[in-house]
C-alpha cells in the first residue's frame, strides 16, 4: 500500500476502544462473578485472541455488536486448563500467565512467530517466586502454567518498567495469600489496578508502589471502555506534522500514564487542547485537538518512555521533521517489542530521507523543518511501524510504500480507511 502526501489533515473523529483496556476487561469479566457487559470494545486482531483464550479456557462469551460483549464470569478460581493461542498479543500472554499461575490446572500459552521471540522470564519469573509452576522454552513461549492453590503473597521490584508484568503478578496476587506488591520507581500504565479497585478489590496505591489483597469475588457489572490513545496518536502526530491541519479526537481516554505524546507535542510546538474532559468508571477521557506548528527537537528519557512507550515510533518521525537534534534515550525495551522497534524505525525513516541514528536505548535524530521525500517502509508484522509509515507518507513529498501494511489490523482495523477521512490531498 502507498500512502500519497497529504495537503492537510484536518476533521473530528473516533477511535476504537482502547486495546489494553479491552484486554482487562475481557480476562478480568472472565473471572467475575456473573455477567460483564463490555460496551465501546476495541476489536482487533489482539482482542479478539484474548476472547478465545476465556473461551479455550471456559468462559461463554456473547458477541452483542462489534463494540459490545457480553462475558459470563466463572469466578476467580473457575477456568479449566488448557491450550491457547495467544497469536501476537504480548498483553494477552503476559497477563493470561498471571491469571492461570492461580488457578488449578495446566496451562499452554502459545504464541506467533513474533511473540515466540519476545521474553517471558520476566513474568515467569514473579510467578515462580509466588509458587506457580511456570515453564518458559529457554526464555520465551510457549509457557507451561501449572497453577497453585497456595500461591503467597510477595513484594517484588520488576527488572524493567512493565505495565503487562506488573499486571500478570497483581492478577496472580488476587488468588494469594497475604498482600501482593509491585514496587514501581517509573510508573507504568494502571488499568489493571483503576479496573481492579471498580470491582470491589482493596488496592492500595502509594507513588512507588501498588498493593492488591487476596479479593474473594471480582463484580464488574459494566464497563466502558474509552478510545485508544494509542490509536489516536497516529492521526494526531500526522496533524502535527502536516501544515494547516487541525484533527480532534472525541471520547478518547487520556489516562495521564498513556498521554506522555501529548507533552512531547506540546514542546515541540503543536498546538495542543484537551477539552470536555470526564470519566469513564475510573479511566479519564477527553476531546483532543491538535493542530500543526513549526517543530524543534527535544529529548525524551527513561522517567518519560513508559507514558509513550508506544508511541517512541512517531516521535521519530516528529523529530525527523524539527529544527535541532532529538534524542530519544532509556526506551530499550523496544528493542523487545513485535519487533526490534528502534532498527525498524530507524531503517523505514533513513529510507525516507531522515537523519537518523540508532543507540542501544532510542535513537538522535536531526530534523530539518521540511518534508521528507518519502520511500519505502518495511513493517515488519509490526502495526505500529504500519501505522508509522502511514503517517510519514502522508508528511512527505513523494508518499511511502509500505510492506505488509494490513498488520495495522492487530491494534486498529480501519485505521487506513479513517486516515483517509481526514486527509485533503
Ligand atoms: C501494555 C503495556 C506495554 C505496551 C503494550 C501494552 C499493556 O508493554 O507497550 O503495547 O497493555 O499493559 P510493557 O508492559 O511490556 O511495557
Amino acid at each position: 500500500m502507498t500512502v500519497e502526501p497529504a495537503a492537510q489533515v484536518v476533521g473530528h473523529v473516533v477511535v476504537p476502544g482502547d486495546k489494553s483496556i479491552s484486554h482487562r476487561a475481557v480476562l478480568l469479566g472472565a473471572l467475575g462473578e456473573g455477567k460483564t457487559r463490555i460496551r465501546g470494545f476495541g476489536r482487533s486482531g489482539d482482542t479478539r485472541a484474548t476472547i478465545e483464550a476465556v473461551r479455550a479456557l471456559g468462559v461463554e462469551v456473547e458477541d452483542v455488536a462489534d463494540d459490545e460483549l457480553v462475558v459470563a464470569g466463572v469466578g476467580l478460581r473457575g477456568l479449566h486448563g488448557g491450550a491457547v493461542d495467544c497469536g501476537n498479543a504480548g498483553t494477552l500472554m503476559r497477563l493470561l500467565a498471571g491469571i492461570c499461575a492461580g488457578q488449578e490446572g495446566e496451562f499452554t500459552l502459545e504464541g506467533d512467530e513474533s511473540l515466540s521471540a519476545r521474553p517471558m522470564e520476566r513474568v515467569a519469573a514473579p510467578l515462580r517466586r509466588m509458587g506457580a509452576d511456570v515453564e518458559t522454552a529457554d526464555g520465551h513461549a510457549p509457557l507451561t502454567v501449572r497453577g497453585s492453590a497456595a500461591l503467597r503473597g510477595v513484594e517484588i521490584e520488576p527488572e524493567v518498567a512493565s505495565a503487562q508484568v506488573k499486571s500478570a503478578i497483581l492478577l496472580a496476587g488476587l488468588n494469594a495469600a497475604g498482600s501482593t506488591t509491585v514496587v514501581e520507581r517509573v510508573p507504568t500504565r494502571d488499568h489493571t489496578e483503576l479496573m481492579l479497585e471498580a470491582a470491589g478489590v482493596p488496592v492500595r496505591r502509594r507513588p512507588a508502589s501498588v498493593t492488591v489483597e487476596p479479593a474473594g469475588a471480582l463484580r464488574l457489572g459494566e464497563i466502558v471502555v474509552p478510545g485508544d490513545f494509542s490509536s489516536a496518536a497516529p492521526l494526531l502526530v500526522a496533524a502535527a506534522l502536516v501544515p494547516g491541519s487541525d484533527v480532534t479526537v472525541h471520547d478518547l481516554g487520556v489516562n495521564p500514564r498513556r498521554t506522555g505524546l501529548l507533552d512531547v507535542l506540546e514542546r515541540m510546538g503543536a498546538r495542543v487542547s484537551v477539552f470536555d474532559r470526564r470519566r469513564e468508571g475510573r479511566e479519564p477521557v477527553a476531546s483532543v485537538q491538535v493542530q500543526s506548528g513549526e517543530l524543534v527537537a527535544t529529548d525524551v528519557g527513561a522517567e518519560e518512555v513508559p507514558a509513550l512507550v508506544d508511541e517512541l515510533p512517531l516521535v521519530a518521525l516528529l523529530a525527523s521533521h524539527a529544527r535541532g537534534e532529538t534524542r530519544v534515550t532509556g526506551a530499550a525495551e523496544l528493542r523487545v517489542k513485535e519487533t526490534d522497534r528502534i532498527e525498524a524505525v530507524t531503517d523505514g525513516l533513513r529510507a525516507a530521507g531522515a537523519r537518523i541514528h540508532s543507540l542501544d536505548d532510542g535513537w538522535t535524530i536531526t530534523g530539518v523543518p521540511a518534508r521528507l521525500r518519502g520511500g519505502h517502509l518495511d513493517a515488519r508484522g509490526d502495526h505500529r511501524i504500519a501505522m508509522l509509515g502511514a503517517v510519514a507518507g502522508l508528511a512527505s513529498r513523494e508518499g511511502v510504500a509500505i510492506e505488509g501494511a494490513d498488520t495495522a489490523a492487530i491494534s486498529f482495523p480501519g485505521f487506513f480507511e479513517l486516515l483517509d477521512s481526514v486527509t485533503r490531498r
